[in-house]
């Protein structure tokens, strides 16, 4: 029995707030940012949506795709730190939305790892329960509500949106074509933090909403180390050469980590997918928006060697090797 990705979607909210934008209300231009950042544009939600309506329309958008009924679902996952409420999980009340009755459905807490961690859950969790078992994997953020739009060094950075993919078995005969490392690394996880849960007691008086707090330069160091060792591991696992891989999706968080990763790893850059520029850092939902988005421009075929990559909060890291569009 294999497993195989069966249908991608993706949804972006269709306000657009460019770098010029950002300008009119804060010390900052569009020149620095991209020049910093590779970021020109991102889209943020509007009064009327949230994490769950975005993970809904990718959710939808994937079913779709995929060719097959929410009731065929039998596990849902919802990666995301930005979720609707801290309880319950918005995997349950997206559950509810699409209507996937027969599934039972959890949150991803990993960051901007979540959907590659929540995407080996879901191979697992298929492989224990092979035959008809389904699986939709979805990573959807409202980073909007939490980062500090008086904060130029990070606010900047983050975009809203949603991706996913519905993940089941098939007799193709195509098996052990997938390698995955993941890793996390606590030592660093005040780097990137958002208060707001238990770990201290309750405040008197009124408390300002918590918003993301980020040291930018720690991080980026985290990530130009950590991008190309997981992909260097995996290709050692897989017995390829890292120029063998046919298209990188890694996280788009900053175009700079992204390109010093390429370098180093000898991948050209026409086999790199980015939208950073127009999508911005949506931290979960990030690699499978850039995902449906390869799948529509028809830059995923067929027995391609593709690798996806997060890193993030946690700090976490991990990855992905695989001959699309098997699992
Ligand atoms: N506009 C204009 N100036 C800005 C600015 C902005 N939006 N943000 C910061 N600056 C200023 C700083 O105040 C600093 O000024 P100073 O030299 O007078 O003190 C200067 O630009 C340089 O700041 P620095 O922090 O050294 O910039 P940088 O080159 O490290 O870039 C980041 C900052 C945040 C873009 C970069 O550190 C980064 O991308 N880090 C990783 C973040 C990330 O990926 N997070 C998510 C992980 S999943």
């Amino acid at each position: 029995m294999s497993l195989k990705i069966l249908g991608t979607g993706s949804y972006l909210p269709p306000k657009i707030v460019t770098n010029a934008d950002l300008a009119k209300t804060l010390d900052t231009s569009d020149e620095w940012i991209f020049a910093h950042s590779g970021i020109h544009s991102r889209h943020l939600a509007g009064p009327d949506e949230s994490t769950v309506t975005s993970a809904v329309r990718a959710g939808r958008a994937a079913l779709a795709a995929a060719g097959i009924d929410a009731s065929e679902i039998d596990m849902l996952a919802v990666a995301t730190c930005s979720p609707d409420y801290l309880l319950p999980s918005t995997a349950s009340i997206v559950q509810k939305e699409l209507g996937c009755v027969n599934a039972f459905a959890f949150d991803m807490a990993a960051a901007c790892s979540g959907f590659v961690y929540a995407l080996e859950m879901a191979r697992g969790y298929l492989t224990l329960h092979s035959g008809t078992t389904k699986a939709l994997v979805i990573g959807a953020e409202t980073l909007s509500r939490i980062v500090d739009w008086h904060d130029r060094a990070s606010c900047i950075l983050f975009g809203d949106g949603a991706g996913a993919a519905v993940v089941g078995c098939c007799d193709d005969g195509v098996d052990g074509v997938c390698h995955s490392y993941l890793r996390t690394d606590g030592t660093g996880y005040a780097h990137l933090l958002r208060e707001g849960g238990t770990h201290a007691p309750i405040a008197e008086g009124p408390r300002p909403a918590p918003t993301l707090q980020m040291s930018g330069k720690p991080v980026f160091q985290f990530a130009v180390k950590a991008l190309p060792n997981v992909v260097e591991r995996l290709c050692g696992e897989a017995g390829i050469a890292t120029s063998d891989i046919d298209l990188f999706v890694p996280h788009q968080a900053n175009i700079r980590i992204i390109d010093s990763a390429a370098k180093r790893l000898g991948i050209s850059r026409d086999k790199v997918f980015t939208n950073i520029d127009s999508v911005a850092n949506t931290s979960a939902a990030s690699i499978p928006i850039a995902v449906d988005e390869a799948v529509r421009a028809g830059r995923l075929r067929e027995g391609m060697n593709v690798c996806f990559v997060g890193f993030g909060a946690g700090l976490t890291y991990g990855g992905i090797l695989t001959r699309w569009p098997y699992l």
